[in-house]
């Protein structure tokens, strides 16, 4: 049988001692020190959930209250399907995949980003899919703590979002007042709504300050270890880089998300910049329809214009496909040469360096007289191309406006470009064909080593064309 072992803790601040004290030995209170006994194997202190009221246990860690764990005291009695929470809703497993696989019960996770790109209304949507449960018909509360709505407002969009889950809805700012009524409720996970408007009682500064910031997070911390609770903590990012914004508290949680999104888009990333328990290259799509987010069936190609699906084709244009996380895009790259120019060269989601080689390399080693022109670059939809892979559909669309001859729409280009004019492999070149393939494209242009190791199997109507070097893909597509 297990050895029952008594501590006393400070109903006030969580000091624990092995003895009795009138007063509390940590902060002087007196008639605070309650008994409480831990049934953990061999006086394992299996966490403050059994305190009275709870009061104070997320206080700063007084000593005595932890101790190091045999690797195999953690590992014990844990189920490894419980180990995530995964979070399948209408955005499909965008949020699951960003997080590594599901939310990690016990970790605090915050989610940064602009005002108004969309923070709460994913947080109320992730509420529900966890109350809801998923297929192992298990479901629990959970908990939405909004400082900046009432729990009227939060309620209207819970309507416009047609959530009917069990979730409770609490508007407060006090940390303490929150973790305890929380904590009563032991539910499936806690959302607070933003960082920036919560604080600590006793404790110096305003809300949103550094000081409230850091410690109201860092008391969420404490509080989502002890209890198991998944903490998901809102952070808004303001544009003067100021200090007291989600940045700062990135070293003390779990895992940082940021939500991004085009201002006149309706389209919303979600990626991960730091993540305890995956990878953070993963990137979650979605699209702000009027009824909360949703997965993007064409996520694909998204990033296309209207005009390139368009019949009528204009010169200038050409395909690139990119892979962030384990996603691929295709995005179009433009561009417009101006003959008898000065010889300016401006670019738009391209690295100028890189932009300036490939116009060189064009002009060196396949012919293209470009020297005198104006070479204006651009990248649809203001994607920022990082990808060498791209290289090729920048000299295509370069080339194609050079000539005036246009691109046909269901072409696409993948490669790196080499100075000697040389098409060179990139990472992942099977997922990035298979990708085009399956949109439907009649031709992908690739670097011969990749034709070779690709053959010509599973892309049964696209031709995958393999070329050395430019001049082979100038006579192949014009
Ligand atoms: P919100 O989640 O409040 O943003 P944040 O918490 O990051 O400040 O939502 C921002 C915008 O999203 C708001 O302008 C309205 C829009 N929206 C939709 O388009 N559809 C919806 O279903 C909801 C709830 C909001
Ligand atoms: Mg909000």
């Amino acid at each position: 049988k297990a050895k029952e072992k008594v501590q006393w803790v400070c109903s006030n601040c969580g000091y624990s001692a092995g003895q009795w004290w009138g007063v509390c030995r940590s902060c002087s209170v007196a008639g605070t020190m309650k008994e409480v006994k831990f049934s953990g194997t061999d006086g394992m202190v299996s966490g403050f959930s059994v305190l009275e009221d709870g009061v104070g246990s997320w206080l700063p860690q007084q000593e005595g209250e932890m101790r190091p764990l045999r690797l195999a005291e953690v590992n014990r009695g844990l189920d490894i399907h419980h180990w995530r929470i995964p979070l399948t809703g209408p955005f499909g497993d965008e949020v699951s995949r960003v997080l590594g696989g599901g939310l990690v019960p016990g970790s605090l996770t915050l989610i940064g980003g602009d005002p108004g790109v969309g923070k709460s209304t994913l947080l109320l949507q992730i509420a529900a899919i966890i109350a809801e449960g998923q297929n192992d018909g298990e479901s629990s509360p959970v908990v939405y703590v909004s400082g900046e709505e009432s729990v009227e407002q939060i309620g209207n969009r819970a309507d416009r979002l047609r959530i009917e889950s069990d979730i409770y809805l609490y508007s407060s700012n006090d940390v303490e007042d929150i973790l305890k009524k929380v904590q009563y409720l032991s539910p499936g996970a806690l959302i607070v709504d933003s960082i920036q408007t919560v604080y600590l009682k006793g404790l110096m500064g305003s809300p949103g300050g550094i000081m409230q910031v850091k410690e109201c997070t860092s008391a969420l911390l404490r509080f989502a270890k002890k209890t198991n609770i998944p903490v998901l903590l809102i952070g808004h990012v303001t544009k003067s880089g100021d200090i007291a914004g989600p940045r700062v508290l990135e070293h003390i949680v779990d895992v940082v998300l940021y939500m991004e999104g085009e201002k006149y888009s309706s389209y919303r990333m979600l990626r991960a910049v730091k993540n305890r328990f995956g990878s953070t290259d993963e990137l979650g799509v979605f699209e702000m329809s009027h009824s909360g987010l949703q997965a993007v069936s064409n996520a694909s190609e998204m990033f296309l214009s209207e005009q390139h699906l368009d019949s009528e084709i204009l010169a200038g244009l050409a395909v690139a496909v990119i892979m962030d996380g384990s996603r691929t895009f295709l995005i179009e790259i433009q561009a417009l040469c101006l003959s008898g120019s000065t010889g300016t060269r401006e670019v738009n989601g391209i690295p100028l360096k890189r932009a300036n080689m490939i116009i060189s390399v064009l002009i060196k080693q396949a012919g293209l007289r470009i020297q005198e022109d104006a070479v204006f670059l651009n990248v649809v939809s203001g994607w920022s191309l990082t990808e060498t892979a791209g290289d090729l559909a920048i000299a295509a669309a370069i080339c194609s406006s050079c000539l005036e001859i246009p691109i046909p729409n269901d072409i696409a280009f993948i490669g790196e470009i080499g100075l000697g004019g040389e098409l060179r492999m990139v990472p992942r070149m099977e997922k990035r064909v298979y990708t085009v393939a399956k949109l439907g494209f009649r031709m992908c242009i690739v670097p011969k080593v990749a034709e070779k190791a690709l053959g010509t199997d599973g892309f049964e109507k696209m031709e995958v064309v393999g070329c050395r070097n430019l001049k082979e893909v100038i006579n192949t597509v014009f």
